[in-house]
């Protein structure tokens, strides 16, 4: 059972396949977390209450307690997950336990993004309902058990069932405590162009905060934090792990009390986000999905990447295999027109392309980044026949159509701005700082969201568009918003978000043909939230191929392959100026949605034959890449080499990756290790004809070859045979 109650001892026990998460009530109503770990037997562990019972120190029993529902001046001293001001003027929030509900299936959230079941008996939900018996502010904790999947899921309702308005300062998704403190902390870490670098550090008895306060999850952090054994690696090891369902603002942190007890909080950042809470309305915060691994970091990474490509990206692109693409920014940027757009079409038909991208440029009088935003009209000097006739004709070349939109943002120099200088993000009296000369709409207003659900959507329903990249390229200063009340001006970036998950639920179902993807100046908004909306992101700016593995690499911790845009583009590199082979760039596009972003129609006869050969390659083996399981082997964060493996979903194709950065003289013979094959089974390597074991391949491992010069890779494709 996914979920038993235990009446005698009023404990809960929620079970995947191979976790247990149990919780307790004790006899003053208190809920506590007993234990997060590997799957137990279901039975009686409520005697670890008992290393509690004699704390006798300077601070109160109370805050010593693994609470599973932390609040502020209770004898908590850490971040609370709810906390709400009363109209006393005080922020003391008592929550005990009520009463629970126990349900097969899994209910949507309003407004916002979540994961899904397509029946009831994928998962079992638990809500637990605590409240404040002074405020009569009720606490409902749903937790999701998705026992297949091996994940839990959760949040937190606030309803204010009390007769006076509460302003509510914290409002986390999840707070878990962990029983000890000698733990290592990963987070991904990064800036644009150098998305989601994974760092791991020691957390000592320490507090550290993982945020972004940009109304993005940004480029610095990603919603994502960890902690794991000291001895953890990629392939063994204890791990716990949480990562947001939300596209803004978030915290979280790890703590470690002064009782060595550790405890991890995710959920919205409430520095820049506090909400009015009137007497019968409800709030719902984002959903925390949270993963325990005892299988290292790719254990704790398959289980985010099924659950993620199966039941949190939906649609009719969720399970098709996603076209290979030609996007024209790095190739032409804005110096475009439809004779160049076309000649760039006409090769990429010619090597196999699927999808033509049209990127920035287009509309309004945008020839440079510093006018048009808002005004999604078709350039017609620049594209004489428009977009539908653009579209048209490369259609009838035999690809998809799609089109690059910036619709969160207005250019001062835009028509939209000079009709309606009120609709962007601003305080009035104080200047509204521009970024790369943009300033952001204000989504929280609903006048907002139809002006853009209308504009997108007159596009798209006037042109054969198959794909739209959705790009978002700056992040939030002026925050507030000329249409709220005082008292409701912090709630303006949630607010945003949710204007915005409405745009997209929107149009995304409006428009049920076309694939998204998100972006944001590359991947400054790759999150669970948008991948509901949007099944990939682009990855990075960067599309230097050596950059790339580790941005990759990272990513991948949380983040399917499926999900990730990866393009060939010119060498030397545009971000680095760095000179790398075809070949590397291309083994490393392999790793993601694979597409290219270069001026096609200027290259060489021979990287035109070696382009063919490649999409070729991608073709016969991207059903392996994109829905197989992706495991990571060697590290670019800890060697010059990185590698990973596909597996396809019936175990019986291998597709191994490596790539090596720098030569070496007198190398030493560098082996890769392969992982989760049949050890009994015998595979063939497709180029060599060689046989291996799986055995082999796993303990003795596969010499690479000794290549001279920098930048090198190797793709191997085995069979099961
Ligand atoms: C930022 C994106 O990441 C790029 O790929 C490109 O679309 C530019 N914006 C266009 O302005």
């Amino acid at each position: 059972m996914p979920v038993c109650y235990h009446a005698a001892s009023k404990t809960f026990h929620l079970q995947g396949k191979t976790f247990s998460y149990v919780l307790a009530v004790r006899e003053d109503g208190t809920l506590v977390n007993l234990y997060w770990g590997s799957r137990l037997p279901d039975g009686e562990i409520t005697y670890l209450m008992d290393g509690y019972q004699g704390s006798a120190s300077f601070d109160p029993l109370f805050g010593h307690l693994p609470l599973e529902m932390p609040t502020r001046g209770t004898g908590y001293y850490g971040t609370p997950a709810v906390c709400a001001m009363n109209a006393q003027g005080n922020d003391l929030t008592c929550l005990t336990y009520e009463d629970y509900t126990i349900a097969s299936g899994k209910a949507a959230i309003p407004g916002l993004p979540a994961t899904y079941v397509e029946s009831p008996d994928e998962a079992t939900t638990l809500i637990i309902r605590l409240r404040d018996k002074l405020t009569s502010l009720c606490a409902d904790i749903s937790y999701t058990v998705f026992e297949q999947l091996d994940v839990l899921t959760r949040r937190t309702a606030l309803v204010n069932e009390g007769s006076e308005k509460l302003t509510l300062t914290h409002m986390q998704s999840a707070s878990v405590p962990l029983y000890g403190r000698d733990y290592d902390l990963v987070h991904l870490k990064g800036s644009w162009a150098r998305e989601r670098a994974v760092v791991r550090t020691p957390l000592g008895q320490a507090s550290v905060r993982v945020e972004s306060q940009r109304g993005a999850s940004g480029h610095e952090e990603n919603p994502f934090i960890a902690l794991c054994e000291k001895s953890a690696t990629e392939h063994a090891g204890s791990v716990w792990s949480m990562n947001l369902v939300y596209s803004g603002s978030f915290l979280a942190t790890a703590e470690v009390n002064n009782q060595h007890n550790s405890r991890l909080t995710i959920g919205l950042n409430p520095e820049v986000c506090r909400w009015q809470l009137a007497a019968g309305e409800t709030f719902c915060t984002p959903e925390a999905v949270l993963v325990y691994s005892d299988e290292g970091f790719n254990g704790m990474s398959h289980r985010y990447h099924t659950l993620y490509r199966t039941r949190l990206c939906r649609g009719e692109w969720r399970d098709k295999p996603r076209p290979i693409l030609i996007n024209n920014w790095e190739g032409t940027y804005f110096d475009f027109n439809e004779e160049r757009i076309l000649a760039i079409a006409e090769r990429a038909k010619e090597i196999g392309v699927e999808l033509f991208v049209l990127d920035d440029g287009w509309f309004g009088k945008r020839n440079t980044d510093n006018c048009s935003l808002g005004d999604w009209v078709v350039n017609r000097e620049k594209l004489p026949c428009g977009i539908d006739g653009l579209a048209k004709k490369v259609n009838d070349m035999g690809l998809m159509f799609g089109l690059w939109f910036e619709p969160e943002m207005v250019s001062p120099d835009s028509d939209l701005y000079r009709a309606h200088p009120d609709w962007c993000l601003h305080v009035a009296g104080r200047p509204r700082t521009e970024a790369r000369q943009q300033l952001i709409l204000d989504l929280s207003r609903v006048e907002v969201q139809d002006y853009i659900i209308k504009a997108v959507s007159d596009v798209l329903g006037s042109a054969s568009i198959g794909y739209v990249k959705w790009d978002m390229n700056r992040n939030m200063m002026e925050y507030f918003s000329g249409d709220q009340t005082p008292d409701k001006q912090m709630e303006t970036q949630h607010r945003y978000m949710l204007g915005l998950y409405r745009v997209l639920e929107t149009i995304t179902s409006s428009f049920p043909n076309v694939l998204f993807e998100s972006c944001s100046g590359g991947g400054g908004r790759f999150d669970a939230g948008m991948l509901h909306y949007m099944p990939q992101t682009w990855t990075s700016d960067d599309t230097d191929a050596v950059e790339r593995l580790a941005i990759q690499y990272g990513t991948s911790f949380v983040y399917p392959a499926s999900s990730m845009g990866a393009h060939v583009s010119a060498s030397p590199n545009h971000q680095t100026g760095r000179a790398t082979t075809l070949k590397m760039r291309g083994d490393v596009a392999l790793g993601g949605n694979f597409g290219f972003e270069l001026d096609l129609s200027r290259q060489s006869p021979e990287d035109v034959t070696e382009m063919r050969r490649m999409v070729e390659d991608v073709k016969r083996l991207r059903l392996t890449l994109q829905q197989g399981t992706f495991t990571r082997l060697e590290s670019p964060f800890e060697s010059n080499f990185a590698a990973w493996q596909f597996v396809s979903a019936d175990e019986q194709d291998v597709v191994l990756c490596c790539y090596q950065r720098l030569a070496m003289p007198n190398p030493a013979s560098h082996r890769i290790f392969l992982n989760g094959l049949c050890a009994e089974a015998k595979y063939r390597d497709e180029k060599s004809g060689k046989i291996y074991s799986g055995a082999a391949l796993m303990r003795a491992g596969l010499p690479l070859p000794r290549p001279m010069g920098d930048f090198t890779s190797w793709v191997y494709e085995f069979k099961r045979i």
